[in-house]
């Protein structure tokens, strides 16, 4: 295998073969279906189909547990890190150059069934699929659930492993609150975890040799190309920017339309411009998320503020999206008489994953080309998602793998994935473990 040494971790020793520990299980563990059938109705909401998993909540405890049992019906180590991330283990993670797969099982609000858990379930199974082939582990080996990837509660993406790469302060996290005033430290202690203690965590990441994170596709580049699978190149640069608009609350009925300072104007008129501004630019931007105060029917509104959420494929034309777009907010503010704050929430520079795992995984995945055609073309494309592996790509060789999403729809209920297309993920993932990880 010629894959680097270990970024900054601890340099290789001798191999020697990892046993696993007693399992548990007094039988197979759960398959990839029976997986899949237990975590489908944690956090599905009745009315909208979709998953709502936030941080912290009892959603997110049942999955916690969840990924508990899994580990423990395998005869892993489970272990919840400071940041509440959780590591399921084979071998002593102390010894260091670990391979590390999976994903997260939180979802945005009414979010789909595979963004996160399609990545955490695989990678259970791909470990049963490389016992199943008698693989015998030269390297530590875990699978992990990052806490928090969607931030869909506290507005921050990525918080367990960002707080791990020390990429968010612990002052930054104690400042983070969800809609109704709870602080994430609050959360945390009514979930029952230290806040205390969270905070980066140079020596865990250090011990990592090697982080893939599986992940369905999140547009149709695949399906268009008539791929099931995929690898990683790179990750757009994106962040999260609120705009508060603030006016004059007053009657609806009796405020004469010259008189008003209606901040819901310069709002819908920046919607506008962000839209124009991105197309402009080949880029992407969106006002997914807005709150109106008093959020009266028959009140003008003395607050708007909306979150816009900027991507592109390059910093500069990322910046002049932006830039663009709150210079054209300014102009609609002040033609109404509103004032205009904009504050960036979050950002997440471009990431490239390391060349030397991407391209050791193109090779481990085309190996067998020659006797099937279809494993021969791995597909390397960009995403304009952001992931967990592209914050730990600062400190850990990172890389990941797409599976095929046959519509793209994701963040919505609607997000699919075909049976025999998540089978080859799966596969994939076993292969690329069983060449990093395995003699
Ligand atoms: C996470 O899925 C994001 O890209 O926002
Ligand atoms: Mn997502
Ligand atoms: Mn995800």
């Amino acid at each position: 295998m010629s894959l680097p040494p270990p970024g900054g971790g601890t340099a290789p020793g001798p191999r020697r073969e990892i046993r696993p520990q007693e399992a548990r299980a007094d039988a197979a563990p759960p398959s990839f279906q029976e997986m899949w059938r237990q975590l489908g109705s944690i956090g599905r909401h009745p009315g909208s189909g979709g998953y709502r998993r936030y941080a912290w909540t009892g959603a997110d405890t049942d999955c916690r547990a969840w990924f508990q049992e899994q580990a423990e019906a395998r005869g892993l180590v489970h272990e919840l890190d400071r940041n509440g991330n959780q590591w399921a283990w084979l071998g002593d993670p102390s010894a260091g150059d670990a391979v590390v797969t999976g994903s997260h099982l939180d979802s945005v609000p009414d979010g789909g069934a595979f963004d996160g858990p399609l990545g955490v379930v695989s990678s259970f199974a791909a470990l049963d699929e490389l016992r199943g082939r008698d693989g015998r582990f030269t390297r530590p080996f875990a699978i992990v659930n990052f806490g928090d990837e969607e931030g869909a509660r506290f507005g921050l993406a990525c918080v367990g492993s960002r707080l791990a790469a020390g990429q968010l302060t612990v002052e930054q996290a104690h400042r983070l609150t969800d809609a109704d005033g709870t602080t994430l430290p609050q959360a945390m202690a009514a979930a029952g975890h230290d806040p205390d203690t969270i905070g980066p965590d140079p020596g865990r990441l250090a011990r990592i040799g090697a982080f893939v994170e599986l992940h369905v596709e999140q547009g149709r580049a695949l399906d268009l190309a008539g791929d099931r699978v995929g690898v990683a190149s790179a990750i757009w640069p994106h962040g999260r920017w609120r705009f508060d608009f603030r006016g004059e609350a007053n009657h609806a009925g009796t405020t004469r339309l010259v008189d008003r300072r209606d901040p819901m104007l310069s709002y819908a008129e920046t919607v506008l411009a962000a839209r124009r501004e991105a197309q402009l630019a080949g880029a992407v931007a969106t006002f997914g998320k807005v709150s109106v105060e008093p959020n009266g029917v028959n009140a003008v509104p003395s607050l708007v503020r909306g979150w816009l959420d900027s991507r592109a494929e390059d910093q500069a034309t990322l910046d002049t999206v932006v830039r663009g777009i709150e210079e054209a907010a300014r102009g609609y503010a002040d033609a109404h008489g509103i004032h205009l704050d904009v504050v960036r929430e979050s950002f997440t520079p471009v990431v490239e994953f390391e060349h030397a795992l991407r391209d050791e995984i193109v090779r481990l995945l085309g190996k067998e080309g020659e006797e099937r055609d279809a494993r021969l073309r791995v597909p390397v494309l960009g995403t304009g998602a952001g992931h967990d592996a592209g914050i730990l790509s600062a400190s850990v060789p990172t890389a990941m793998l797409f599976v095929r999403n046959p519509t793209g729809v994701s963040h919505s209920p609607a997000e699919y994935a075909a049976e025999d297309d998540c089978a080859a993920g799966v596969t994939a993932l076993a292969d690329v473990l069983e060449g990093l990880a395995c003699t």
